[in-house]
């Protein structure tokens, strides 16, 4: 595999844009291939079988398109199926995302910790393990979140509609004393201006989206296909809904000059 070839990131809509810029900031020379589900959006509150099929479809649809690496941007579909996905790609490196439980664990001082996610995240097996493993000597209060997704899919970050939701699901965990929150979905950064008015300065709100950046630039050095170029990487986005919505959507998330055209994607 070259390393002039692009990085592919995926989403059940356009929520792993959280991640993508974070890549695009650390390896600007990358160029980068982005498929948002939307045609499937949301994955956190459909049955585990159907979203590992949409994932594996995903990827095939990516490695078709020459990809060297997929970040799947998705907790949702990293807890349905990653180990899917590895097993059926084996030769390509794929990278997945995770509740940042483990630097929660290290930040919390009075050992209270939120976090934030869908069923599917909360549910599997992979959570468990994240918390046997980071939730000794601390106490873990776990909020599904659903409608969220939807609210970010519809570009509504800051609209009242979004503040009641955010209230509903920020209140109970705030009533149990967390001093730190994590997002356990991609899309949910995105809602951090208004999550952070709910929630008050002295509580840390935690995002993977630099991570999982980080873990990438790892992967592809491990694996020898880091891009020589510094800059001027390209990238292009696919959707397996509505272009023209996710279009608006996009232009609305994606904090660089690109000029953003949406293709679709029929899969
Ligand atoms: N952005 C996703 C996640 O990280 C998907 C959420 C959804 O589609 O329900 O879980």
């Amino acid at each position: 595999m070259s390393g002039s070839a692009a990085i592919g990131v995926f989403d059940s809509g356009v929520g792993g844009l959280s991640v993508l810029k974070e890549i695009r900031r650390v390896l600007p020379g990358e160029d980068l291939i982005y498929l948002a589900d939307s045609a499937y959006c949301p994955y956190g509150v459909k049955p585990v079988p159907e979203i590992r099929a949409r994932s594996l479809k995903v990827t095939a649809f990516l490695v078709e398109l020459g990809v060297k690496a997929v970040v799947v941007a998705c907790n949702s579909a990293t807890a349905a199926g990653l180990e899917q996905v590895r097993e059926a790609f084996s030769r390509l490196p794929v990278i997945g995302v995770e509740p940042a439980l483990k630097p929660a664990h290290d930040l919390t001082q009075n050992g209270k910790i939120g976090v934030l996610a869908t069923s599917m995240t909360l549910n599997g097996i992979r959570f468990s393990v994240l918390v046997e493993r980071f939730g000794t000597g601390v106490e873990v209060f776990t909020q599904p979140a659903p409608g969220l997704v939807e609210l970010v899919e519809d570009g509504k970050l800051d609209t009242p509609e979004t503040g009641a939701l955010l209230h509903q699901y920020l209140d109970p965990l705030l009533e149990k004393g967390i001093d730190t929150l994590v997002l356990g979905c991609t899309h949910y950064p995105f809602l951090i201006p208004m999550i952070k008015k709910i929630v008050g300065a002295k509580v840390t709100v935690l995002d993977t989206g630099l991570a999982i950046a980080k873990q990438t630039v790892r992967v592809l050095e491990q694996n020898r296909i880091l891009n020589p170029r510094t800059d001027g990487g390209y990238a292009t986005f696919y959707t397996s809904g509505d272009p023209e919505k996710v279009r608006e959507v996009i232009g609305k998330l994606w904090p660089y000059d690109d000029q953003v055209s949406v293709l679709k994607a029929r899969l």
